[in-house]
Parts: structure tokens; sequence; C-alpha cells
């Protein structure tokens, strides 16, 4: 990310000419470069609970995000407790004796292999060959293979093969180093930092500083919990919710310095930095799968709410526009836009265009969309009215926080449009719009998808009334909106219908989606999540493109879903669909109520509620989720934890 890479280079020559031998052995020692997804997590408490059980229990509410092992370290009376092992949280509980005190400061992590295979040795937290530091990580650091080399030469010796113990071993060598003093521990970790090249969101204990913790982020997620008398950190607020809902969200480059009443947050080069408090709007409730078998189906079933909640409050009193507050445009200033681009990644990609089809027909103002990996290392040709949105569920997304940065380095306007408040890309951009969704914990993103169209559908209704869409259609529009929730309800009353459909693809091996303009995206959609969550190829076309191409791949064994839910292009819709039955090809229609498919065209029909056109993307996406979701429980997939994925992808 070259934003953050220069930085890095500047801190780089300001202070490591106290290490000059260091710094010359780095210098000339080999990187590893390693891509990979993070999915561990991190959690840390001091205060005066026990700190076992609190480790415990954020590391359960993040067990959705996929692990191999399990670890937690207490420093109590001088002394480190640590337990670790393979395999669940459950594991981990058991293994804990009565007899063993973790006292009331630790930290807990859930690894996913990446250095080193999977093995308690390899499992976090890691602890420091002289024994003073314990530490859990979360990423990836590049260049531990020469800092290893250069501490062996100073004698330290390693335990496991993950570059985090040459971490926490680097961390005690400058220690070590470092004169007595106040702030001993968070400049040895600092100074440690100086040196390595990579991602990271730390968590570190000094047996010296019994009371204290250290943090530390760059590209990796890490959110300090206020309580009273106690504080938490985790890479996920689900972690400690149900303890706090006051937090800080800690920024890259920073590091803060813990104790049960306090905290202090500085740069890399001990600066410090003024703490931005935010109060999480999350419900314990929201972090737990209650009564659902998945996180995924929960989720599912709270599209009526999570659609109200990113409407509330952004309807005009005349009942005719949206207005969102957090834009902070004038109508003067919307109107002078004349350009709009999109940057997102997967599913929020997938929103990116439908809003590219609702604004350009509603609104007639040119829209484009952009990966934002293709983004930001591109050269799109922009205008000065260009207004640039970067979507992500997360906001943590690290692609489209560099597109956001790109965006802002270029000089255009950016915003965000994000469900994670007080994310980093909530908090780099220049304004913009929450989706409300509550927390997503299923890996498959679903409520925060149908947020984000019903947000790019606002914004369609917005630029049109302030160009050319009238009052009445405005009002119509409106009306349309405020009914969804209800039309999604009749869609999950028919969850059962749609697991009985569900169950006869369960053993495809390839399915095809088709629709045409804002049902193309959704045909994307549908692809997506039957690929994530059940293994199965899926692949989503423009329904006209099926000839110029796909068709080969059409037989009985390929089964294909139809978005058949515009009235205009009815027509079209049907000619598509009888050159696919032609090929014995098995058909699954998603159809809106009053349509006219005869059933000897189709083999199943998911019928959804009529509504306003710019709507439909919203409500024909959810029998496609349910459909993915039953065929993947038929199938006896892992769907909370579906394989090699991870809920926000914080590396390249
Ligand atoms: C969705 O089901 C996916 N897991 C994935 O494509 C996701 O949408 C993508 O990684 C972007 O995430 P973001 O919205 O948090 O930026």
């Amino acid at each position: 990310m070259p934003i953050i890479e220069g930085k890095r280079k500047r801190c780089l020559s300001l202070t490591l000419t106290s290490d000059i031998y260091l710094k010359n052995f780095l210098a000339k020692g080999p990187a590893m470069k390693s891509m990979n997804l993070v999915m561990c997590s991190i959690i840390g408490y001091v205060g005066v609970k026990d700190v076992a059980q609190i480790l415990l229990d954020g590391l359960e509410r993040l067990e959705y995000r996929g692990y191999d092992s399990a670890g937690i370290t207490g420093l109590k009376d001088g002394t480190f407790t640590s337990v670790k092992q393979l395999g669940r949280v459950k594991n981990l509980s058991n293994a804990i004796k009565p007899s063993m005190n973790f006292g009331n400061l630790g930290i807990g992590h859930t690894r996913w292999a990446t250095h080193g295979k999977v093995s308690v040795k390899n499992a976090h937290p890691h602890v420091s060959f002289h024994g003073l530091f314990s530490i859990v990580h979360n990423g990836v650091i590049e260049n531990y293979e020469s800092i290893k080399q250069y501490l062996a030469k100073q004698g330290y010796k390693f335990y496991s093969e993950t570059d985090t113990e040459v971490l926490v071993n680097l961390i005690e060598y400058h220690f070590r180093k470092e004169p007595d003093s106040e702030n001993r521990f968070l400049v040895s970790v600092q100074k440690a930092l100086l040196h390595v090249r990579g991602t990271y969101g730390i968590a570190v204990l000094c047996k010296n500083n019994p009371e204290e913790m250290v943090i530390a982020r760059k590209s990796s997620p890490l959110i300090i919990g206020i309580g009273k008398n106690e504080m938490f950190v985790a890479s996920d607020a689900c972690a400690f919710v149900a303890y706090t809902k006051n937090v800080v969200y800690l920024n890259d480059g920073e590091l803060a310095h813990i104790t049960c009443s306090d905290f202090s947050i500085t740069t890399m080069k001990n600066e410090t930095i003024d703490a931005v408090k935010c109060e999480l709007d999350w419900k314990v409730e929201d972090v737990s799968r209650g009564e659902h078998e998945h996180f995924m189906l929960k989720e599912i079933c709270e599209q009526p709410i999570s659609i109200e909640n990113a409407m509330r409050g952004r309807f005009s009193d005349d009942l005719s526009t949206a207005k969102f507050g957090g834009l902070q445009l004038l109508p003067r200033e919307l109107r002078q836009i004349d350009r709009i681009l999109f940057c997102a990644c997967g599913t929020a990609w997938h929103a990116c265009l439908v809003a590219e089809y609702l604004i350009e027909k509603y609104a007639r103002i040119p829209v484009e969309v952009a990966y934002s990996s293709e983004f930001r290392y591109g050269n799109v040709p922009l205008d000065k009215n260009t207004l640039v949105f970067i979507v992500s569920q997360s906001g943590e997304t690290l692609d489209s926080l560099a597109a956001l940065q790109e965006s802002k380095r270029k000089g255009y306007r950016t915003l965000a449009i994000t469900n994670a408040i007080g994310s980093t890309i909530a908090r780099e951009s220049e304004g913009g719009i929450y989706q409300h969704s509550g927390p997503e914990i299923g890996v498959a993103s679903t409520k925060a998808f149908t947020a984000q169209l019903c947000i790019v559908a606002m914004l369609a209704l917005l630029f049109g009334r302030l160009h050319n869409m009238g009052f009445d259609e405005g009002s119509e529009f409106v009306q349309s909106l405020l009914e969804l929730p209800k039309k999604i309800s009749q869609i999950l009353d028919k969850k059962d219908e749609i697991q009985r459909i569900a169950k006869k693809y369960a053993n495809c091996k390839d399915m095809l989606f088709l629709g045409r303009q804002s049902m193309f995206p959704i045909a994307l959609e549908g692809a997506l999540k039957l690929k994530e969550i059940s293994y199965i190829h899926a692949e989503g076309y423009p329904a006209a493109e099926m000839k110029h191409g796909p068709i080969a791949l059409i037989s009985e064994q390929c089964p294909c879903v139809f978005l058949a839910t515009q009235k205009d292009i009815w027509q079209k819709n049907i000619s598509n669909i009888q050159e696919v039955k032609a090929r014995n090809a098995k058909i699954v229609v998603v159809a809106s109520e009053g349509h006219q498919i005869s059933p000897d065209h189709i083999d199943d029909l998911m019928e959804i509620p009529d509504t306003h056109d710019a709507l439909k993307p919203i409500l024909a996406t959810i029998p496609l989720q349910l459909f993915a979701y039953y065929i993947a429980k038929a199938r006896g997939c892992d769907i909370d934890k579906p394989r090699n994925l991870a809920k926000s992808v914080t590396v390249e």
C-alpha cells in the first residue's frame, strides 16, 4: 500500500540510527513476501475479572472467522500462565484446570496457520526467549527470516516456525537494550516495529509491567473497548460487545498503552494521538446465533429489520425523496456532480453494479464501477466533478482502503458506504452513509448486501429528484421502499419451499445464474453465494450473453437460475429460458408475482412480491441467499466458516 509504505520509510530514517547494526543487517536480508487472508482473531483484557473466562468468551464469539488452534495467556504475580490447543475453543476451555490462575490481565488468539504448520508449538500466544514477553499477532511479518537470523546471532533460540515468535523476540531484544524508564515497554515495541515489514495487529504483555498491555496495528484491525475499571482489546468488537459498547478504533501506524483505568495512543514516532471514542449501536443478541442453526440464516432472516434500519430517518418530510446527512454535500453541490465512481470488492462490488443501473436510469448521471484492487493500481481518467464512493461492509478491506486513499490523493471527493461505524474506511473517508445492518458474522455477506442495495436505490432516488424525477414518481419510489420489509418477510415465510427446491440441486457440480439489466449483478451475487458456501462451481451472466459462449456448458447436468422479474423485458427472458430448456437443462426461475411463465417451460419457481423496478434486485436476492444456504446445508458444508475465506480481507 504506497501511502502507508511511505510513512514507514520516513519513520525508519528518523529513528533507527540508534540501532544501526540491526538496520544494516536487515537491509541485506531477504524479505519473504506472503499473501494470505487474515482469519486469526485477537482478544485482550486488563481489569478486575477472571481473565481466562473473558478471553474464552471473546474467542468463542470470534469462532466464526475460522481457525485451526487457539490459546490464552494470563499474567499474574510476574508469571505467565498459558494454555494452547489445536482445534476448537472448546478444547481450550477443557484443557484449563481449576488450579490455574490466569489473573486479571491476559491475551488470547485463534490462529489460522500461515507460517508453520498447525501445531500447538506454532499456536499463539508466543513467549520470548528470556521469558519477558508474550504476544498474539494477526498478519504477516514479511522480513521475519532476516530478523530471525540476526537474533539467532545474538543468541536467541526459536521454538516455533512462526513469524510471530520472531517479533516477540525482537521486542525483547530492544527491551533488554533499553535503559530503564517509565516508557521502556512501549518504546521497545515501537523500536521493534520500526524494523518490521508486513502487516500486524498485536497485543503484547511484559512480565516487568504486570498491569499493562501494549497493542499496535498496521493493516490489521484492532479496537479498544472501554469499560469501568477494565479495558478490552480485540480484532473485532464482537468479542467484547457483551461487556462494553464504548470503543476506540486504532489507526494504522498507531500503538496504545493500556491499563485497567486508562489508555494512551501514540504513533511510531511517539507523537500523542487524541483518541476518538464512539459507541457501537449493537446489541448482544446481534453477535449470537439465537435459535438459528447458522449466523448466515439468522442474518438472512434479519433483513426486514436491516432494510428498515438502512432507511430510518432518511426520507424528506414530504416522503418524495431521500436524504443522507452524512454525505455532507448541499443540494447545489450534489447537482454539480456529473460522474460517479463506485469502488468495492466481492459482494459489495455487485451492489455497485446495481448502483450503476439505477443511478444511470433514474438520475441520468454516468456511473463507473471499479474493483478496488484494479482502481488502486490503474489510472482511470475522471473529471473534476466526479464523486467517488467506496463500498465496504467491514470498512477494513485493504484493497478498498487503498482505493479510497488513491482517490483522495487524486483529489476526488471520496465517500464511504459501510456497515462498520468507526472502521478505517469510515474514518478515512470524507463522509458517507452507514448501513446500520448490525454486525454481520456469517462470512457470506447477506443482510449487508441488501442494505447496500437499499442505499444505492435511495441514492438513485436522491439524484433522480435533483435532476428529472418529479414529485409523484419520487413519492411512489419512497412508498415502495417503505413496503420492502413486509415484502421481504413474505419471501422469508416461504423458506421451507425454497429449501425443498434447493435439495433437488444439492448434488450438481455447475450452475449458471442469468439475468438482464439490474438482475445481472444479482445473477453474479447468486452465483458467488452458492460457490462461497457450497463449493459448487457457479457463474453469473447477462442472460443474452449466454448465447455468446456459456451456452456451450448447458446440459442436463448444468441447471440455470433465471432472474426474470422485469415486465418490460419479459419476452426477452422467456426466449432465453426456452433456448436453455431446448438443451435439456433444469430451469429455476425467480419471478415477480403476476408473471406469465408457463409451468411447462421451467422446473422450479421462486416467486417474489411485485415491487418498484429499482427495488427488485433486493427482493430477488433473498430467495437466492436461501437457495445457496439450503444447498450448502444439504451438502453438509460448514456454512458460517467456508473454507479459505475470511470475513474481512485485510491483506492484498
Ligand atoms: C461476500 O459474501 C464475500 N465474503 C466477499 O466477497 C466480501 O463481500 C468482500 O470481501 C468485500 O468485503 P467488504 O464489503 O467488507 O469490503
